[in-house]
């Protein structure tokens, strides 16, 4: 059982909680995750491990509420328990030894998943150009935690409410254009963003991780659940991943394999219990 010691509501569907998981604080590294179950019969969903804090013994996990597990979650207060909690799982981010110069890209939640990674890179003393994108200034979260772990720090929503009006992907064709020259480019967010920063990076030849986050289930590489499609070869996004290169992915069939439960995933919250059930 794993103690949840801090839960913050970041927005009115994101939600931050520092979980008490000593074994995996002491290992984890950027780039890496965990798989929670809520309950005895909960499913198993992966969450990025946002930041951790070896000495204290916790994790932080930072999620949005989409469906019925993710509900369940949002529902834990702190004081309460998780049941499962395992990691850290994956393979922690890997960047080039003489790297100088990096943009890192954060779409919607996908910015609690940049965040640790620009700040792995700041901590370094890599120049860090963090580029977070939102639908709207409601939905704007960690800009200061952002703005601590940046040299320079761009937020855009689309529809121009908070920062500048537009896509991530703007402000980086703007700063390559301007002659700004990134080592690396590293896009978190929906895989229609990710892809498009791919287009806009590959001209350039300027080399691009995603994270990716196919439906995954066992989290070891023993299911297949994870498979995408790398260079022409299936890779397992739990074991392989979740970062690739990602003029390599195959971003159309990821697109249609993470639609495959849609139907089957309809969240209904109980208005007389509060509980959340599927179908
Ligand atoms: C490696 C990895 C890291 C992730 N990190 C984060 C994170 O830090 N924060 C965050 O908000 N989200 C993260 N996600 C996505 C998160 O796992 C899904 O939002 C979550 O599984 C939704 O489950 P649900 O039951 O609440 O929603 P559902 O309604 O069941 O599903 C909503 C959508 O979530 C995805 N999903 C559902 N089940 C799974 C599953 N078992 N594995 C992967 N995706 C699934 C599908 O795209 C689905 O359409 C990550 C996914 C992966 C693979
Ligand atoms: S989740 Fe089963 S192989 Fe990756």
């Amino acid at each position: 059982m794993f103690k949840i010691i801090t839960k913050r509501q970041l927005n009115d569907q994101v939600v931050l909680m520092e979980v008490e998981a000593p074994f995996i604080a002491k290992k984890a590294q950027a780039g890496q995750f965990i798989i929670f179950r809520v309950d005895e019969k909960g499913e198993r969903i992966p969450l990025t491990i946002a930041d951790y804090d070896r000495e204290k013994g916790t994790v932080t996990i930072i999620f949005q509420t989409i469906g019925a597990s993710t509900q369940r979650l949002s529902l834990l207060n702190e004081g309460d328990y998780i049941l499962d909690f395992v990691g850290p799982l994956g393979v922690a981010t890997h960047f080039d030894k003489d790297i100088k110069k990096v943009a890192v890209i954060g779409g919607g939640v996908g910015c609690a998943i940049a965040y640790p990674q620009a700040k792995m890179l700041y901590n370094k003393s890599i120049e860090v150009d963090l580029i977070a994108g939102f639908r709207n200034k409601e939905i704007v979260i960690l800009e200061k935690e952002m703005k601590n772990v940046s040299t320079n720090l761009f937020i855009t929503t689309d529809d121009g409410s908070y920062g500048a009006k537009g896509f991530v992907t703007e402000v980086l064709k703007k700063q390559i254009d301007s002659g700004v020259k990134y080592d690396t480019v590293v896009a978190i967010g929906p895989i229609p963003m990710m892809k498009f920063v791919c287009d806009v990076t590959k001209p350039h030849n300027i080399k691009t991780l995603v994270s990716l986050n196919p439906i995954m289930i066992d989290g070891t590489g023993m299911c297949g659940g994870c498979r995408v499609t790398v260079n022409g070869e299936t890779k397992y996004a739990c074991v392989d991943g979740p970062d690739f290169d990602g003029h390599q992915v195959d971003f159309d069939e990821l697109m249609i394999r993470n639609a495959s439960y849609h139907s089957n995933e309809k969240a209904h919250i109980c208005r007389l219990t509060g509980g959340v059930n599927n179908g």
